[in-house]
């Protein structure tokens, strides 16, 4: 059985993005947030995408219209009732994703497969939220950012996903074309085991005065061929999603290098969170 209707719950950086990919392929898509105002504003998200690539030439305007006819935002669990998948990139906290998944577990149909787009948290916990008939069917599914033009999901096995689930979402990887890696459901995965010291040491190195904010970022982005420097990374990310990730890093490890720097806290905790506030590591124009 293919997957052919897909719920995203949460219509964010993430969930907007994973919701546009499942309908270029020609999937029904429902964007899901409890608020309706921010599900419709992540389906103008997709349109807008939509809008730069007819303008690019990449698709045409006919095409962009067939991408949106199949693409619903509600404000409403019950439309997960047909779900054949449900994906979810609410936020990276774990009573706000279990109780998103235990709702969801009463409305979705017996054989939908329940795939989390976490990017840290363990999918065992996760999948403790819905009922034990339910958890073979229980996986991660991690994206990247910007999902459209990221070519990676990390497929993460909690200890009851089973071979059949895998296999399908290994399936449906291969329809996003996009290439699988599997890690084992430990803290951060593979990518962000790897990332986050890396970006943890950049903010390290900036808060001590090592060099400026653009020099660190050129040093990366020039000396390694990086796409971006670390810290531009990082604002590109979320400054709170960062701090969310290394805490679970540092709670899941006990070692320091994942620990989160001062200056990544402070900035959280002034409300400065990269790209999306207009400040972070650096400024954007808004
Ligand atoms: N949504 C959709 N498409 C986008 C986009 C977005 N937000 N941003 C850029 N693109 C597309 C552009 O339209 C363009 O497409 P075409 O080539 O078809 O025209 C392409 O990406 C390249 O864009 P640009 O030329 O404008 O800019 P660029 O060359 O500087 O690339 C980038 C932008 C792809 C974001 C690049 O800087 C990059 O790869 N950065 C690193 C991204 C990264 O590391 N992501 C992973 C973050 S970690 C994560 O997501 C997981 C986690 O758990 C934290």
């Amino acid at each position: 059985m293919t997957v052919e209707r897909v719920f995203v719950a949460g219509a964010g950086l993430m969930g907007h993005g994973i919701a546009q990919v499942h309908a270029a392929i020609g999937k029904r898509v429902t964007l899901y947030e409890p608020d309706i105002a921010r599900a419709v504003a992540g389906r103008e998200r997709i349109a807008g995408n939509l809008e730069r690539a007819v303008a690019k030439g990449k698709i045409s305007p006919e095409s962009k219209a067939l991408v949106l006819e199949r693409l619903d935002a509600t404000d409403e669990l019950s439309a997960a009732a047909d779900a054949d998948l449900v994906v979810e990139a609410v936020f990276e906290d774990t009573d706000v994703k279990t109780a998103l998944w235990a709702a969801v577990d009463r409305v979705a149909p017996a054989a939908a497969i329940f795939a989390s787009n976490t990017s840290s948290i363990s999918i065992d916990t996760l999948a403790s939220a819905v009922g034990e008939a339910r958890r073979d069917r229980f996986v991660g599914m991690h994206f990247f950012s910007p999902v459209p033009v990221m070519p990676l999901i990390e497929l993460i096995r909690g200890s009851a996903t089973s071979d059949a689930t895998e296999a399908r979402i290994r399936e449906l990887a291969a329809e996003l074309d996009k290439r699988v890696i599997v890690s084992a459901d430990r803290p951060g995965f593979i990518v962000n085991r790897i990332l986050m010291p890396f970006l943890a040491e950049a903010m390290r190195a900036y808060e001590e005065g090592l060099g400026t904010a653009e020099d660190i970022d050129t040093g990366a982005r020039v000396g390694l061929n990086h796409p971006m420097g670390p810290l531009e990374l990082a604002d590109f990310i979320g400054l709170d999603v960062c701090l969310g990730i290394m805490r679970v890093l540092h709670e899941g490890f006990d070692q320091a290098h994942f620990a989160p720097p001062a200056v990544l806290v402070g900035l959280v905790e002034a409300g400065h969170l990269g790209q999306k506030t207009g400040r972070g590591f650096h400024t954007y124009p808004r």
